[in-house]
């Protein structure tokens, strides 16, 4: 079988390919995974099918998406308490195709520095650019971010004034990161958005964002705008960095302060051996 990709731990994962929505209208969906052509096909009894040529992939529904696996899988497809929370809103925030790797997708949702000159007006501003110490710690195998607050003028649907707003990340997986980010009307509970990238090629990615927001004063319709607001203002930026792929050397790009975290991605990733969609380090 056709794969490019040679980091066995990656191929050996689960990957969303598409949303079961999406599905139930187009019926077959044609796209790439690891630079794999797969369809995926509805039958006329209502059954999902995956296939790359003539071989059947494995598949499993989860959170409204269909997910597949080009190696043997290994582990579970990740837990998230927040989608079991039916008082939330639970929604896809859509599928965007961006012209860069998925790790450098990864590292700009960790990326505190960039809120203020990239999402003005809502998350963040100048002069509110200066980062504070914050804590990075790995648990069980996953990144983990704390001790975040942030100046933001306009922080999510539900927020009416400018506020400091509590922020995590969780980094589960080279392809998989979450952001916890306090509610404005509820500030000691967490809207959760995860981000399951889909690696077409090493340059190249589909971004399928899943959101567990509180029942504050929005609509899901609030919540799926404001997701596609913010993420149409990074695709530029992403798309012009240079070199799509993420480098892991960890003098390869001048670290500043807020870089810690971008710093200990990429040793993660160097400890795993990733090597798809990255430039090692030797
Ligand atoms: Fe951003």
């Amino acid at each position: 079988m056709e794969i490019f990709c040679l980091d066995k731990s990656l191929l050996n994962d689960w990957y969303v390919v598409a949303e079961v929505d999406q599905l139930s209208i187009k019926k077959t969906i044609s796209t790439v995974l690891f630079g794999t052509n797969i369809k995926i096909v509805l039958t006329n009894n209502g059954n999902i099918q995956i296939f790359q040529k003539d071989k059947l992939l494995p598949l499993k529904l989860k959170y409204g998406f269909i997910w597949t696996c080009l190696g043997q899988a290994k582990q579970n497809i990740i837990d998230i308490p927040e989608a079991s929370d039916d008082k939330r809103h639970i929604i896809s925030g859509g599928a965007t195709q961006v012209n860069v790797s998925g790790l450098r997708v990864v590292e700009n949702f960790l990326d505190q520095s960039h809120l203020a000159f990239v999402h003005p007006g809502y998350l963040g501003e100048q002069p509110h650019t200066e980062i504070m110490d914050y804590n990075v710690d790995i648990i069980n195998d996953e990144i983990v971010v704390t001790g975040v607050n942030l100046y933001q003028p306009n922080a999510s649907p539900a927020a009416r004034e400018e506020a400091m707003v509590a922020y995590e990340w969780r980094v589960y997986r080279p392809y998989v990161v979450a952001l916890y980010k306090a509610n404005p009307i509820f500030p000691n509970q967490w809207d959760y958005i995860v981000l399951f990238i889909q690696p077409i090629n090493e340059e190249n990615c589909i971004v399928h964002s899943y959101l567990c927001f509180l029942p504050d004063e929005t609509t899901r319709k609030d919540v799926r705008w404001f997701m596609q607001v913010i993420f149409m203002q990074d695709k530029p930026i992403l798309e012009n960095q240079i070199p799509k792929k993420l480098p892991l050397a960890p003098r390869a790009e001048t670290p500043i302060k807020s870089d810690k975290v971008s710093i200990i991605y990429r040793r993660w990733l160097t400890n795993k051996s990733i090597t798809y969609g990255a430039i090692p380090a030797s």
